[in-house]
């Protein structure tokens, strides 16, 4: 009688025991899931607010350059990560074109390429966010004038196959091609280990063409460096040939 009843309350506790032990296993593993989805939501560009920009810059005090399109500065992230965050000038594309425009780049990884890790669109602000590269831009090497920063010939033959596999990536292996149209020494930066890394691509598709004087110098390349096609308006037509040097 006693073993009965020991039974009839044993047996049902077991039971619960053992479901409870067996769902908390399956839904961790989900739980593991997640987490590790959501600790990678970097793969896609995270949006900055102009004054998280402005606080990661340091008040815009440490200036990388200037270009055609902007200014960057330096910047870290709170995860102490060092980035390039270019200001755009006088960027007249709607918000929401801008935004859908860098989700497309912010899906581009390759390792020839620079990665975009993030953007801002606040009111009339627009910035882009890349990953710092610590030893700087290709012209910088090609047209120093002191003699003592130079690259050896098998890195300027690694670099060479370096930015023909980015460009190749960029017209080739994404889904929609992207055509550089201001491939220049200034635009392969370098990184830690000189690999040789493509970037501003696809700005001239955040600047609409008929914009203003600014577009034929910056929108679709620079003189000294564009095919005459894109110049001369009777030369022929336009195609992906136009996009390298
Ligand atoms: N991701 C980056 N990491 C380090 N330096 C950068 C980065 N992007 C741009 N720069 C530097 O900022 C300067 C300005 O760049 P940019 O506005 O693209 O003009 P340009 O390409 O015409 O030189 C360049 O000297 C370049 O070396
Ligand atoms: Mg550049």
């Amino acid at each position: 009688m006693y073993q009965a009843v020991k039974l009839s309350f044993g047996l049902p506790f077991i039971t619960a025991l053992l479901i409870y032990k067996w769902r908390r296993r399956h839904f961790s593993m989900y739980d593991n899931i997640e987490d590790f989805l959501e600790s990678n939501s970097n793969l896609m560009p995270v949006r900055y607010s102009y004054s998280e920009i402005k606080k990661m810059a340091s008040g815009f005090k440490d200036k990388l350059g200037e270009g055609g399109f902007g200014t960057v500065y330096k910047a870290k992230l709170r995860s102490g990560r060092l980035v390039a965050i270019k200001i755009l000038s006088n960027s007249k594309t709607n918000g929401q074109d801008f935004i859908n425009e860098v989700a497309t780049l912010g899906r581009i990884h390759h390792v020839n390429v620079v990665r975009l890790i993030g953007f801002c669109v606040d009111r009339s602000n627009r910035a882009l966010v890349y990953d710092f590269m610590s030893n700087d831009s290709l012209d910088k090497y090609i047209f120093s004038q002191q003699g003592d920063i130079s690259l050896s010939c098998e890195k300027i033959f690694e670099i060479a196959v370096g930015v023909a596999r980015g460009i190749q990536y960029l017209h080739q292996g994404c889904d929609m091609p992207i055509l550089h149209f201001d491939l220049k020494p200034h635009n392969i930066l370098l990184d830690e280990n000189f690999t040789a890394k493509v970037s501003d691509f696809g700005l001239a598709r955040l600047y609409p063409l008929d914009n203003s004087i600014v577009s034929l110098t910056a929108a679709r390349g620079t003189i000294g460096y564009m095919a005459p096609e894109l110049f001369y308006k009777n030369f022929g037509g336009v195609s992906n040939k136009a996009g390298c040097i």
